[in-house]
């Protein structure tokens, strides 16, 4: 239950498997069958991102990326294994991105094309994400984004298991910047699993303009220094993950 006791919501009314949540006090909770939004809900929480954008540059930020990936709201409105809608959100390819193109549209409209990312992650599992044909589905998606001339997509690997929730790698994922950099003009951003090795080898292959880094970032606060100077990155704790004080979130010392 959400904190107005009301249902999340989502384009269908479909339980994800394997998946949870926490509570505000950071406890697991299980993940409730969602409401399926009506279309009049969905013009308002497309409304409610212009909202947030309008938020963040009064926050004084330089501008923001649109999450797309790992199974939150825009991703299940993009994937068939989550969006059994029959309207013009639902079914065809162009109609299950209308949700992402319409939001993206509005965040333009506020803080213009080059301040805009979008984060998408082509066959992830994450969240009991699927779809039927995601090299279609993405490759259309990154065409219509090429004609935005937005900032920068970001797209994650998938060998990065649970959106990193976990450390193992699986093995046999899709390259997705391999599959993908092609079909994309504009600078794009490779996530997921990353270490110095992979990532400097990433750039120098030109498989992708930047790499981004999650977990080795939250343990090595000089991140960028240490790749420059080839000096060892810290291994993270992950048992001080996902809530808690600053043990674990501010306290990772640099290397100078
Ligand atoms: C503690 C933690 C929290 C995260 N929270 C989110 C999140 O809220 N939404 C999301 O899409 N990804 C989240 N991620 C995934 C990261 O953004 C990143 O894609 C993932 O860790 C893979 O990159 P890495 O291998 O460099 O860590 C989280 C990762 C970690 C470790």
């Amino acid at each position: 239950m959400q904190i107005d006791n009301k249902l999340p919501v989502a384009p269908s009314a479909i339980l994800a498997k394997n998946s949870g949540t926490f509570d505000s006090n950071w406890q697991p909770v299980a993940i409730e069958t969602p409401h399926a939004l009506t279309i009049e809900e969905i013009k308002s929480i497309v409304n409610d991102y212009k909202i947030a954008t309008q938020n963040a540059i009064k926050a004084g930020f330089d501008g923001v990326e649109l999450h797309g990936a790992n199974g939150y709201l825009v991703d299940q409105f993009l994937q068939d294994g989550s969006n059994y809608r029959q309207d013009i959100y639902g079914g065809s390819v162009e109609n299950r991105s209308r949700f992402l193109f319409e939001v993206l549209d509005e965040i333009i409209k506020i803080i213009g094309k080059g301040r805009v990312g979008v984060r998408l992650s082509p066959f992830g599992t994450f969240n009991d994400m699927n779809d039927s044909d995601p090299i279609k589905l993405f490759s259309y998606i990154l065409s219509e984004l090429n004609n935005r001339n937005i900032a920068f997509v970001d797209l994650i690997e998938p060998r990065a298991s649970s959106a990193g929730g976990s450390d193992n790698q699986i093995s046999n994922a899709p390259n997705t910047s391999e599959i993908f950099r092609k079909k994309y003009g504009g600078f794009l951003i490779s996530a997921g699993g990353y270490n110095a090795k992979n990532a400097l080898e990433t750039i120098a292959n030109d498989k992708a303009d930047a790499v981004a880094f999650g977990r080795y970032f939250i343990s090595n606060p000089d991140l960028v220094d240490r790749l420059k100077n080839g000096v060892e990155l810290a291994k993270y704790d992950r048992t001080t993950f996902y809530g808690g004080a600053e043990k674990g979130y501010t306290d990772y010392s640099f290397y100078k």
